[in-house]
């Protein structure tokens, strides 16, 4: 897991965006897991104005968000659906026919997981996955006890969880109980993973999914097995870790090992 310490939620936020910029350049049909939250605003914004100021092109990317609250429809204001193209995708020229996000309004959600999994699957699976991370350690919605080899499916939502999400709804008994979310399977499938996290809140969290023992009770943890897991936080979220000096240690010397790599 390589651990970037950055200052401010914009500088964290420009450093994901690049990561994702950089994926894009290289592969411009590259497929892109994408999250909701707050945490990952700043990172849609620098994305944007690459591609107003720089030309990032999204016509051939294709992307699937790793959940949806279930029975939101896709136009109610605060479903990841709307957060999507509200946030994104109506910003920048993305192909709408290459977007996929969760449904809420699905007769059958079983079918419709196995379908989600399957359309992963023919896009030739994820190459770039962003995260947030919930203050229970969830990614996605996948709370804690979620398994490591868990596929896209309907969750329980924790009532840390609900709470806390409470603050985009009108009251707290409007926030959904249950979501669709990609399982931790799923999202250690992906060929890089990018997880953004900002602020005090996050601090306790993030000292136990990264240096902390590998549990399903903090399900960010499993991305300690991912061979590509950039972790990007601010000064704040990082305030608890105890290997900050030797992170930094690594960034501030990736010149010299890159010497050696290329001899
Ligand atoms: C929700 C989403 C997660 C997200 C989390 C944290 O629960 N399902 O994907 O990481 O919120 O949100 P925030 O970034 O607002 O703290």
């Amino acid at each position: 897991m390589e651990v970037i310490l950055t200052k401010t939620y914009d500088d964290m936020s420009n450093a994901a965006a690049q990561e994702i910029a950089r994926q894009i350049r290289k592969k411009p049909n590259s497929v892109i897991g994408l999250a909701t939250g707050s945490t990952p605003l700043g990172t849609y914004k620098e994305l944007i104005r690459l591609h107003k100021d720089e030309g990032l092109d999204f016509s051939k990317v294709i992307t699937f968000n790793l959940d949806e609250y279930l029975g939101l429809s896709p136009t109610h204001k605060e479903s990841y659906n709307f957060f999507m193209w509200d946030n994104l995708f109506k910003h920048v020229n993305i192909n709408p026919e290459n977007v996929h996000v969760p449904q809420g309004l699905v007769e059958d959600a079983e079918e419709f997981c196995h379908w989600y999994e399957d359309e992963i699957k023919k896009a030739g699976g994820i190459d770039l996955q962003l995260l947030g991370i919930g203050s229970d350690g969830h990614i996605g919605f996948n709370e804690p006890g979620s398994s490591f080899g868990s596929r896209t499916r309907v969750k329980t939502l924790d009532e840390q969880t609900i709470k806390d999400n409470a603050r985009f709804f009108d009251s707290i008994d409007e926030v959904p109980h249950f979501a669709i979310t990609m399982g931790v399977g799923t999202i250690l499938e992906a060929r890089k993973i990018v997880l953004v996290a900002s602020g005090d809140n996050k601090a306790p969290v993030c000292v136990q999914f990264i240096e902390g023992p590998l549990t399903s009770q903090v399900t960010a943890s499993a991305l300690q097995l991912h061979p590509q897991a950039i972790v990007i936080l601010d000064e704040k979220a990082s305030v608890q870790l105890k290997r900050k000096k030797y992170y930094n240690w690594i960034r501030d010397n990736k010149h010299t090992v890159k010497k050696y790599l290329d001899r």
